[in-house]
């Protein structure tokens, strides 16, 4: 394992959730791992007024509450936490970024060596250009070797502002020290499809159009939108999830076998399949992509309102909390074969899972008593809760009779490993600290992925929905969505190991 080399990581916005909830806890644990470097430090900076220990117990309750590791001793914490501190600072005033230099420069002369420099902007977009524009004219990101930039999502809202975000980053530095983020690429079981397509040689020569009838992609949450209802309702479910991380997973699934494990060749093959998207033509939107939005549940013991009824939301709003869309991929791998891909708040469980559905048997050779239960073979990746792999196949029933019913076989991360598994961001941290921009997404990326929704938030602005709320909450979306598979002969996969209880954090 690489140790990063001396860092200095500075966080735009550190009074904020992300800092808190995922970026501590993460440089937490990896410090706990020995996956930092001797020299290494973190400057907060925030126009919000905490001082300097205020600050560290903030982030220490953090730790606390977040940490995969659960509460933190006084004495671990106090350790790690002199390597951070914290500076108040107004965003728009240029002197505080040259103030900045003097500090990150003075660190460095400390060591003694020339640190690398991190600029991670966990804020509002729009301050996004004020702060690289600034960063650059105090001549922090001159080096591209040494300087980076890690930008959150929202990455733009549509593909338009985008593009304007891609063009004011590269006007102030290279491509190579931009690092967009996208914590689903962190995730170990995310990580682990380019394991099982490309180190087995058992799924690649079936994993084409020949054998596999349709992919689907599930990502749902429990959770309605938390603290975020402002960001959330100008977002949306396609932009707040379709848009990247399930856009990511289509890419690790459908992409052509790399020749190395270069960061860029990884990266050519997933834009070549989002590239080879079916763009959905606008008067047929409907057919393809479903929205939805939940209504309250009120069922039993449990009362849950409906998005309209959340605090801080428009009781007319029209924001999707659901979107479903059924995309073709035109290449040779996977021409005719459906992708349908499904996210939503406030859904019946916390499940990401992927399933690939392989075609039926040519003939069935058995008599109808003995096939009264089929199921068609597929692979099921459990990305989230219960996280491993299935495989599900016709077996013959013990007994006399010849009957055949469904069987799997499985794999669990839990039963296999004993490790424990990092968080995504824990990956993701030590990878920019190693300038490897493997598991983030280029520039290119980010703007196919944008195209290939373009047309869907085009007609959904322009047209109202005359159905919201059309799902309950807790349930598995608007029946729409089911509709829109059903019409092709075919249903929602979900894999039993999913829906068992779990680990749901
Ligand atoms: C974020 C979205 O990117 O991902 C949230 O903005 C969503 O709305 C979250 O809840 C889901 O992440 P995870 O890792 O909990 O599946």
């Amino acid at each position: 394992m690489n140790t990063p080399k001396p860092t200095i990581l500075v966080i735009f916005g550190a009074g904020g959730d992300l800092t808190h909830r995922k970026l501590i806890p993460a440089l937490f644990n990896l410090s706990l791992d020995g996956r930092l470097p001797e020299h290494f430090s973190v400057i907060g900076l925030d126009h919000k007024p905490f001082d300097e220990s205020s600050f560290r117990s903030h982030l220490q309750n953090g730790v606390n509450e977040f940490s995969r590791r659960g509460k933190v001793s006084e004495e671990t914490w106090d350790k790690f936490s002199q390597n951070v501190s914290f500076t108040s600072l107004d965003f728009t005033t240029p002197q505080s970024y040259y103030d900045l230099a003097n500090t990150m420069r003075s660190q460095s002369q400390a060591w003694d060596v020339e640190a690398d420099q991190i600029f991670y902007l966990a804020v509002a977009p729009t301050l996004i250009e004020l702060i690289v524009t600034a960063l650059n004219e105090a001549k922090l990101l001159s080096n591209p070797e040494k300087s980076r930039v890690v930008v959150e999502k929202p990455f733009g809202r549509d593909l338009a502002s985008a593009c304007q975000l891609n063009r004011t980053l590269t006007r102030v530095m290279n491509e190579s020290q931009i690092f967009r983020i996208d914590h689903y690429l962190g995730k170990e079981t995310v990580q682990n499809i380019l394991a099982i397509r490309f180190a087995n040689s058992l799924f690649e020569p079936i994993w084409n159009r020949r054998y596999i009838d349709n992919v689907q992609i599930t990502v749902a949450e429990r959770v309605g939108i938390e603290h975020r209802r402002h960001y959330y309702d100008s977002a949306g479910a396609l932009r707040d999830m379709m848009e990247n991380h399930l856009f990511q997973l289509l890419g690790l699934i459908a992409m052509e076998a790399p020749v190395s494990f270069d960061q860029d060749e990884i990266r050519n093959k997933k834009v070549d399949v989002l590239n080879a998207i079916r763009l959905i033509d606008k008067d047929h939107v409907g057919d393809f992509a479903i929205r939805g939005q939940y209504g309250p549940e009120n069922s039993g013991a449990s009362m849950i309102s409906g998005y309209r009824a959340e605090p801080n939301v428009n009781s007319d709003s029209n924001t999707e909390t659901y979107a479903a869309l059924k995309l073709h991929i035109d290449n040779w791998r996977w021409q005719d074969v459906p992708f349908y891909l499904r996210t939503g708040k406030r859904l019946a469980d916390r499940i990401a899972e992927i399933s690939l559905q392989f075609r039926p048997v040519p003939h069935r050779a058995f008599p109808d008593s003995a096939t009264k239960v089929w199921a068609p073979n597929h692979l099921q990746i459990r990305v989230q809760k219960n996280e491993g792999i299935s495989l599900h196949f016709q077996a013959k029933k013990p007994g006399t009779a010849f009957t055949l019913q469904p069987a799997a076989m499985k794999f669990s991360y839990g039963e296999s490993f004993t490790q424990e598994t990092p968080e995504a961001y824990e990956t993701l941290l030590i990878d920019v600290m190693n300038n490897d921009a493997t598991s983030f997404v280029r520039a290119d990326l980010e703007t196919v992925a944008w195209s290939v929704v373009s047309p869907i938030l085009e007609v959904w602005q322009n047209e109202e929905p005359n159905d919201f709320p059309n799902y309950t909450a807790g349930s598995w979306g608007p029946k729409a969505a089911d509709a829109m598979v059903e019409r092709d002969g075919r249903a929602w996969l979900l894999d039993a190991e999913s829906t068992k209880e779990g680990d749901d954090a």
